[in-house]
């Protein structure tokens, strides 16, 4: 079996994560656009910005998954929003599962955030299920959330805490 290999994403990166993101089941689960541009991941991968820290899978020389996770600021500092996508060649091979857990060990470990949270269609079973693996919850919906080819899509909002009891409200 293949090895993965987990790091940060270098601009070498930028045209596989590119051709990624393209992908069919990576636009039907994302909010990605069809013909997103190269410049699009070159921002992201060279200049993510302060509290963004990202990951990549690196299969066979070539990266083929990507997760990031976006700290919020001030009194959203203890807060991290996440995202993750996998190369559609790869799906059920384990990508996903590692991705998930370098960056809720980042964001656990090393950032000691309380909360991480993230929105997903309610129509990416797949993805739920990951998520759920790794113990979010599902919070509500967000209706009408993000048009995909013509039809808008509800989206399911999903949180995992790790706040002591002691910060949270008696309601
Ligand atoms: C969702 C996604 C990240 C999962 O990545 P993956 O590498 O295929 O997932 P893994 O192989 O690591 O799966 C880990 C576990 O998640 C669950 N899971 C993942 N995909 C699943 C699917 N299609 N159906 C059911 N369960 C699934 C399973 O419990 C699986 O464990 P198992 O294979 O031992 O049964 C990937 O399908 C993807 O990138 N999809 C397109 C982009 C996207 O939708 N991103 C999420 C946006 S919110």
């Amino acid at each position: 079996m293949t090895q993965i290999f987990l790091r940060t994403p270098e601009e070498r990166d930028i045209p596989a994560l590119h051709t990624m993101i393209l992908r069919p089941a990576v636009q039907w689960g994302t909010g990605r656009l069809p013909y997103q541009s190269t410049d699009w991941v070159a921002e992201r991968v060279l200049r993510p910005g302060e509290g963004v820290h990202a990951i990549v899978a690196e299969k066979d020389g070539v990266a083929v998954g990507w997760a990031t996770l976006n700290r919020g600021r001030d009194r959203r500092a203890h807060v991290g929003s996440l995202a993750i996508t996998v190369h559609d060649a790869h799906h059920r091979q384990g990508i996903g599962r590692a991705l998930m857990t370098a960056i809720l060990d980042l964001a656990d470990n090393w950032l000691g955030l309380l909360r991480v949270e993230l929105t997903v269609n309610t129509d990416n079973h797949g993805a739920i299920a990951l998520y759920e693996v790794f113990g979010f919850e599902r919070e509500g919906i967000s209706r009408c959330d993000i048009l995909r080819g013509g039809i808008l899509i509800d989206a399911l909002c999903m949180a995992r805490l790790r706040a002591p009891h002691s910060y949270m409200t008696d309601l």
